[in-house]
């Protein structure tokens, strides 16, 4: 068994050239540059039928619940739709139900990173909105969050994110659910007060 942590993206929206699913990439690419591993699931490949708790669960379904509770942390991308997260999204995790009765239960323990983007200004909306999913899972949001809002100016019209301010902060975001998974690996718990992100600026 390897002891490297493994971070999950999840997210992108079902179309090609997605800027959510180009910003999971980039976040990603923060996850390994803190020396974590990274392995990012697309809906749009993911491809779940919608939740039932009536038919019989579909094999893509459970490997997908597993692949998240083996995971240290997890990176959540959604495209902004009317306010809120992508009926993809919210789908895809309404499949974790599979995890209640696990030991921990659901994501218990796990750091989860959120990005968004947005063609307007309403990406901390569907922040706030995974937040509150976080939560009902037993995860724990970085406190850090990254909604790309007028997402047509910073990425170009196949997907590619063209602004390299956006991009750092995207890999910063990345190194920090790494550092938040290590402390709870490592003591059960994440002191966020130690992040230089959030360090209060020193008095003039
Ligand atoms: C169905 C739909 C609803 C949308 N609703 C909003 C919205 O409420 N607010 C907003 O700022 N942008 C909205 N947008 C724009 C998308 O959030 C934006 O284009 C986003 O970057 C798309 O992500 P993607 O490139 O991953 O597909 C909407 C787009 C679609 C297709």
């Amino acid at each position: 068994m390897t002891n490297s942590l493994r971070v999950v993206g999840l997210g992108g929206s079902l179309r090609t050239g997605s800027t959510s699913l180009t910003a999971l990439g980039v976040t990603l690419e923060g996850v390994q540059a803190a020396g974590a591993e990274s392995r990012l699931i697309a809906l749009r490949e993911l491809d779940l039928p919608l939740y039932s708790p009536e038919h019989s669960v579909p094999e893509k379904a459970r490997w997908f619940a597993e692949t998240a509770y083996q995971a240290d942390a997890m990176v959540w991308s959604t495209p902004t739709y009317h306010g809120s997260v992508s009926g993809a999204l919210k789908n895809a995790l309404d499949w974790l139900i599979l995890l209640a009765d696990r030991e921990p239960p659901y994501l218990s323990n796990k750091p989860i990173g959120l990005v968004s983007t947005a063609g307007g200004v309403q990406g901390l909306q569907s922040v706030n909105t995974m937040d509150f999913i976080v939560r009902a899972l037993r995860g724990w949001a970085v406190p850090l969050v990254l909604p790309v809002g007028k997402s047509w100016k910073s990425f170009d019209p196949e997907g590619r994110l063209i602004d390299e301010t956006i991009a750092d902060s995207l890999r910063g975001l990345g190194g920090e659910v790494v550092r938040a998974a290590r402390q709870f690996r490592h003591e059960g718990t994440c002191d966020y007060a130690e992040s230089r992100q959030f360090a209060a600026p020193a008095p003039a």
